[in-house]
């Protein structure tokens, strides 16, 4: 029930646009999904609006798209060996140097992330975490009541949500009323399964050689392509080398009236 409500809170915190909004891992992925033509107008039969199109639904209006390799990820520390990579925030202070009744946690770190989606997702070897949830929760706190969260308001950086539906969006800016109910619902949380204890680990570290192998693939690909090129650049030079030779033996050939082909 606990993650049921989180997760129509959050669903409902981000906001319809940006829970239909579409993931990708690299840039290359955004300019996949819309290309343009000549004028900059947008090629209806490429990418996703051509998909689209082919399925009788044409897309209209704007869609968000988050790429991970572009936004700023999370720069602080992870707490330490968390199959979940939760990010190591530091839990909200009031002035009295308590921490605020009632506080349950930062949203960025409740929400449950695939294993395969919380390592090496991106070149820089980040997870869905500390890009995609971070950006957009950065550090909202969640509380058990709106209560208890009108009483941490001192603590309260980037916002918070109350289980009862409180929320404020960030400092200052209340959201009051009736909670909506979106027809997009976050995933609920899973929980964690009951696994032997050194899966994830196991489960990581095969995660983090396979992001080795494609880091030391590009490296190796990057290091042929500029093999290649000082290859072509020799090659270049040689022809014109030779040719300045052949200019050269043509020209002594003349002077010296030695028949051309004979040195
Ligand atoms: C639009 O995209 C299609 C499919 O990729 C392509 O065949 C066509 O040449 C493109 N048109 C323009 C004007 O770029």
């Amino acid at each position: 029930m606990f993650a049921f409500r989180l997760g129509l809170l959050l669903s409902e915190y981000l906001g319809l646009e940006t829970m239909l909004a579409l993931v990708c891992k690299t840039y290359d992925g955004v300019k996949a999904l819309e290309t343009y033509d000549k004028e900059g107008s947008i090629n209806k039969s490429a990418g996703l609006h051509g998909l689209a199109a082919s399925i009788g639904r044409p897309l209209v209006g704007r869609f968000h798209v988050f790429c991970l390799e572009n936004l700023r990820a999370y720069a602080g520390e992870f707490v330490a060996d968390d199959p979940q990579r939760r990010l190591d925030l530091l839990k909200p202070r009031l002035p009295s140097g308590e921490h605020p009744p009632g506080f349950l946690g930062f949203a960025v770190n409740m929400i449950y992330v695939d294993s395969t989606n919380a390592f090496c997702l991106t070149k820089d070897g980040h997870g869905l975490r500390e890009t995609l949830f971070y950006h957009l929760f950065s550090r909202l706190q969640v509380y058990r009541t709106r209560g208890d969260m009108l009483q941490a308001l001192p603590c309260v950086s980037d916002g918070a949500l109350s289980l009862d539906g409180g929320m404020i969006r960030s400092t200052g800016v209340f959201t009051l009323g009736l909670r909506e109910q979106l027809d997009v619902k976050f995933p609920k949380n899973s929980g964690i399964p009951k696994l032997p204890e050194n899966y994830f680990e196991t489960e990581k570290r095969i995660k983090e050689m396979k992001w080795q192998k494609e880091r030391m693939v590009e490296d190796m690909q990057r290091e042929q392509y500029m093999l290649d090129h000082v290859k072509r650049s020799y090659e270049v030079k040689k022809e014109e080398l030779l040719k300045f030779l052949a200019q050269g033996s043509a020209y002594s050939a003349q002077v010296f009236n030695i028949p051309p082909g004979t040195l």
